[in-house]
């Protein structure tokens, strides 16, 4: 009788464990993987998924036999026995779970020590988080010098990003490299990525912050380009310039495999939609001021339209407007290092096309 309970209560359990294996492996719950530091963390994911999905089985299977075998009259208005515990059961549901999670910390501390370790000579670049967008500065390598709105890594080389923040706390976060890291004002705080899939410049991998840092939040993103040694190379080249220049405004389409660069595209590489509004560029943000009414605000600021609208982009501090879409403009957020970001021709094509476009009402 009671070996027959038992066959009964495993096969319910096998049922219950193949149905929700079912439902973690076959719906695709995560990215796609494409960094090395990725397989880790994803081994210990399956590791907890695994051992979840075992004692969720055993408890649903004790609970609904019970139900079935153990079920009353519904006119039964006894008390239940009297149970004193069980000593030998309590030792092993103790044991049991202690020697799992023992388990997962060890397989945790392991990925943990291997993806804090950097190795001889990584890929530096140091990471900036400001509201809200992220600035990539290359300290060594091919790129060494190298400001870019986008995150560029050659594959199969281990990057040790160095993240910090201009001002309040970020978070960075490419789901296909796996970890988060935060950006902690006053400090500086790594992270190793060795990509492992070559994205090259058409399907980039989203750059996402995501801890909550104002209005902008959500718009705070920019792209991470994983490219093949040769093209790492031929990309940092074209950065740098002829004259060997920093700043680069990147292959979003800026400056793009045609050569053709436009105020609009350089508008968008460089996130100025996550706090703006301009109806040209199809911006609709509202931290910072309406570049739709940029006439007015220089006859505000009693500066020519032109001028005014380079000087604030160069120097955003020197006049701050007083009105914004959602209320006073907020002083010193607009990133103070947009003229080192983008190149001097794009930064006049950026000035012109703002110049165009709020001319024209905001039509
Ligand atoms: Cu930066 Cu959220």
């Amino acid at each position: 009788m009671r070996r027959r309970s038992f066959v009964h209560l495993a096969l319910l359990a096998a049922v219950i464990a193949a149905a929700a294996t079912a439902v973690a492996v076959a719906i695709p719950w995560l990215p796609v993987s494409a960094s090395k530091e990725r397989e880790g963390i994803d081994l210990t994911y399956w590791l907890a998924t695994g051992i979840g999905i075992m004692i969720f089985a055993i408890v649903a299977a004790a609970i609904l036999y019970s139900v079935w075998r153990f079920r009353v009259h519904p006119d039964d208005d006894r008390d239940g026995p009297p149970i004193h515990g069980h000593t030998g059961l309590e030792i092993v549901w103790t044991a049991i779970p202690t020697a799992l999670v023992t388990a997962i910390a060890i397989v945790s501390a392991i990925v943990l020590h291997d993806n804090g370790d950097f190795g001889k000579n990584p890929l530096r670049v140091k990471v900036t988080a400001e509201q809200f967008t992220w600035v990539f500065t290359y300290e060594n390598g091919p790129a060494k010098g190298i400001v870019s709105p986008d995150l560029y890594l050659p594959v199969d080389k281990v990057a040790k990003l160095e993240i910090e923040t201009r001002d309040v706390l970020h978070s960075f976060w490419v789901p296909e490299f796996g970890q988060k890291q935060d950006a902690v004002p006053g400090r500086v705080n790594p992270l190793k990525i060795t990509p492992t899939r070559v994205t090259g410049l058409k399907n980039p991998y989203p750059v996402i912050c995501t801890e909550l840092c104002g209005l902008g939040h959500a718009l705070m993103r920019r792209n991470a380009y994983v490219l093949t040694s040769a093209d790492f190379k031929a990309w940092a080249q074209h950065a740098k310039g002829p004259a060997g220049a920093t700043g680069a405004t990147g292959a979003t389409g800026a400056t793009g495999a045609t050569g053709a660069s436009n105020g609009k595209a350089i508008f968008t590489a460089n996130n100025c939609q996550s706090c703006h509004t301009l109806t040209a560029a199809g911006a609709t943000a509202k931290v910072g001021p309406d570049l739709d009414k940029l006439p007015a605000e220089a006859q505000k600021a009693g500066q020519p339209l032109e001028q005014f609208v380079h000087t604030s982009i160069v120097d955003p501090n020197a006049y701050i407007e007083p009105t914004c879409p959602s209320g006073a403009c907020p002083k010193g957020v607009m990133p103070p290092n947009f003229g080192q970001v983008i190149k001097p021709a794009d930064l006049d094509t950026l000035v012109q096309f703002l110049v165009q476009s709020s001319k024209g009402g905001g039509k």
